[in-house]
């Protein structure tokens, strides 16, 4: 099969530091074109990676005829239109999350790639580290086997912290100012809240779409109380998530390491995890799990391929489901439900204010 021929729009840090150092170095796949708004960053990066075209914006790669699919990290409002227009134009695409900041708008995008057949993947690299496929299949073979009683709880700590972890691949810059963002909101939205509500959205949007896969929700999930600070952001919502409930806690601390994790109860046990720091390449999430149904054993099981990086495997499996055929892990269809639960969350704050 002949190697799959990519597109990348907008060479900011997210490419330069994560996706396109990634996508270089994976086999199978080609990076052929780069769109950039800012010509003498797009150079610059096109240069370092020998990409052979590069054009003034993604609408020019749209009609690239050589190009099957494109992976999108541009602003978090406007890379779900950038999507919308690449899908339309029949290119599978990769988009960063938050795919879409209202239902509307989602729904636009997904029916865009309906229509003329084209798929979309959702960067929530959460789904493909190997300490959190480990997570899910524990909760899975627990629930089989009844050895832990049934899942009474689940609690979703996120206050975050330093995630680059002096990451040191290269970066170009440029002196060209970064092109003005195209602000979506939802309608009934006031402007004072659109900035607290795209920072807890592009946060927390994480570890909602980790939990629903991790139990395996799906759209079983529903927003039962809201309690955040003025900040729209430090807080506790209580989320039922398939019957069971479960509490995401966020908030900021200032700490030099990654302050998240996540714990599923069992009645006889847990299984708890803890994420990396996001940049810190190859290291997956810590895992224990508690038996405590007969005698109290804890254990600390490790992936089977050791050392490994959230982001490379995400970025594999986008091009191994585009030549294979399997459907995405974190497809676009499914996070719509991740978008609907940020609105009801945020709809509930600002009655409240
Ligand atoms: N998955 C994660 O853990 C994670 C972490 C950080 C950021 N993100 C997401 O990544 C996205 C990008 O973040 P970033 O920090 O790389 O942003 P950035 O601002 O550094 O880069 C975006 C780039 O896109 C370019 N651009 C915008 N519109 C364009 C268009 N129409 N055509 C061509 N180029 C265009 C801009 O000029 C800019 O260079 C955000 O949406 C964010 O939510 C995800």
């Amino acid at each position: 099969m002949d190697s799959l021929k990519l597109g990348y729009v907008g060479c900011g840090f997210m490419a330069q530091k994560v996706h396109i150092p990634n996508i270089v170095t994976i086999p199978d796949c080609e990076l052929l074109a780069l769109a950039e708004l800012r010509p003498a960053l797009g150079r610059k990066v096109q240069a370092r990676y020998r990409i052979p075209r590069l054009y003034a914006d993604h609408r020019a790669l749209t009609d690239d005829p050589d190009v099957t699919a494109v992976v999108v990290s541009g602003h978090f409002s406007g890379q779900g239109e950038i999507a919308r227009d690449l899908l339309l134009a029949g290119k599978h695409v990769f988009v960063e999350k938050p795919m879409a900041v209202t239902v509307p708008q989602a729904e636009r995008i997904l029916a865009a790639g309906r229509q003329v057949g084209a798929r979309l993947m959702v960067g929530y690299m959460k789904r493909y580290d190997a300490g959190n496929e480990l997570v899910k299949e524990a909760i899975a073979r627990f629930r089989e086997t009844e050895e832990l009683g049934e899942v009474t709880y689940a609690r979703l700590h996120g206050f975050t912290g330093e995630w680059i972890c002096n990451l040191d691949t290269p970066m170009e810059t440029t002196e060209e100012p970064v092109p003005p963002a195209d602000t979506m909101k939802p309608d009934w939205l006031p402007d004072e809240f659109v900035g607290r509500y795209i920072g807890y959205l592009q946060q927390y949007t994480h570890n909602i779409n980790l939990i629903r896969w991790l139990l395996d929700a799906d759209d079983r999930v529903r927003v039962k109380a809201v309690d955040l600070d003025a900040d729209g952001r430090n807080g506790v919502v209580i989320l039922d998530v398939d019957g069971i409930r479960v509490v995401l806690e966020s908030g900021r601390v200032s700490y030099y390491g990654w302050e998240e994790h996540t714990q599923i109860y069992f009645r006889h046990g847990w299984v708890h995890t803890w994420a990396p720091p996001l940049l810190l390449r190859n290291v997956p999430a810590k895992v224990e799990i508690y038996r405590g149904a007969k005698g109290h054993e804890l254990s600390y099981p490790i992936p089977s391929e050791g050392w490994t990086w959230s982001y490379r495997r995400e970025m594999e499996h986008f091009i191994a489901a585009l030549r294979n055929g399997e459907p995405f892990r974190s497809s676009g269809e499914d996070t719509l439900t991740d978008v609907r639960l940020f609105e009801e969350i945020y709809q509930i704050y600002v009655r409240q204010r």
